[in-house]
């Protein structure tokens, strides 16, 4: 398998009570570097970032990545309640357990979020699933399991937050789309369709608040090094996929992290309904 990303990074944020200080920091091989100092009077007006699947894989490095760049997060996720509590342990980043499919769910997860913490400001619609197999062979349930996770959610999340982003004339909504949704994948009709309806939908909406201070932007990965990226039967990633990937290896969780920073700021307010490709140069659109 080619290399990986040369590197990886871990980005944290610890408050240091002497100074006041919260300390943001991100860590490569042989370097660790402050990268933020925020006052706790700064945090306490910070925004509230809610990160959707946020707990594991490229939501968790959207997570850690938010509150390094000093937003206060919370992270949701649907079943693995481990990898949760281990997320909370090691980010002190608050997780919420609900499924993204139920429009009832979210709603109640929402307000959950918003009691605790404030009024969302930054939505990052992340989490997805995949029930990969061949057209002819695929089951209503895998149809409807991916189609509503990964496209209903962005209805049942968004509808929860926009009132809100639009009487307070700011939001963010950042909806993790796929490189799939724009090219098709064999073995993937579901999952494709799912991530070109985010597209549309980024688009739509993103028209509907543009004079409201609100931006709506997609970010399409590409193959991601992730658990779900894993599961890819090795013969079929190495033989299929990898070689088409000109930088010659997966993209990494933090790649897709430092894109939903920049549109996450307020300095993006003119970008919007976007559609941002994160694939090593596999699909140039
Ligand atoms: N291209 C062309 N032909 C393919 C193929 C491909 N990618 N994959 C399988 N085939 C062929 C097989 O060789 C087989 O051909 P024969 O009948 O002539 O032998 C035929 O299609 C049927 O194959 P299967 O019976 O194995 O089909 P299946 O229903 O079991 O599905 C599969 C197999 C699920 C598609 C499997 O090939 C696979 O997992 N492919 C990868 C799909 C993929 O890329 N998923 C991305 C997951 S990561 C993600 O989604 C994140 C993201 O956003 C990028």
């Amino acid at each position: 398998m080619p290399g990986l990303a040369p590197g990886i990074f871990i980005s944290a944020s610890v408050f240091n009570n002497a100074s006041n200080l919260r300390l943001s920091f991100v860590k490569r091989p042989g370097q660790f570097r402050l990268i933020k100092k925020t006052t706790k009077e700064d945090y306490d007006m910070a925004r509230v970032a809610l990160v959707t699947g946020g707990t594991r894989g490229i939501g968790a490095a959207i997570s850690k990545s938010l509150k390094a760049a000093g937003y206060k997060v919370a992270a949701s996720y649907a079943g693995n309640d481990a990898a949760a509590e281990k997320f909370k342990a090691e980010t002190g980043i608050p997780v919420y357990k609900w499924d993204v499919s139920s429009f009832d769910a979210c709603a109640a997860g929402v307000k959950q979020v918003e009691a605790d913490i404030g009024p969302v400001d930054v939505l990052i619609n992340n989490a997805g699933i995949t029930k990969d197999g061949a057209f002819h062979k695929m089951t209503l349930d895998q149809w409807n399991a991916v189609i509503n996770t990964n496209l209903g959610s962005l209805f049942n999340m968004t509808r929860q937050v926009i009132e809100g982003m639009r009487a307070r004339k700011f939001g963010r909504v950042i909806n993790i789309s796929s490189i799939n949704g724009q090219k098709g994948q064999f073995g993937q009709v579901n999952y494709s369709a799912a991530k070109a309806g985010d597209i549309g939908f980024t688009k739509a909406l993103a028209l509907e608040n543009a004079k409201g201070g609100i931006t709506v932007n997609a970010i399409c990965p590409g193959y991601i090094n992730t658990e779900m990226v894993q599961a890819v039967p090795k013969e079929v990633l190495e033989k299929s996929i990898l070689p088409l990937i000109p930088v010659n290896r997966l993209g990494e969780p933090e790649e897709i992290a430092r894109a939903v920073v920049f549109l996450a700021a307020d300095e993006a307010g003119g970008i919007t309904g976007s559609t941002m490709t994160v694939n090593g140069g596999q699909y140039m659109v």
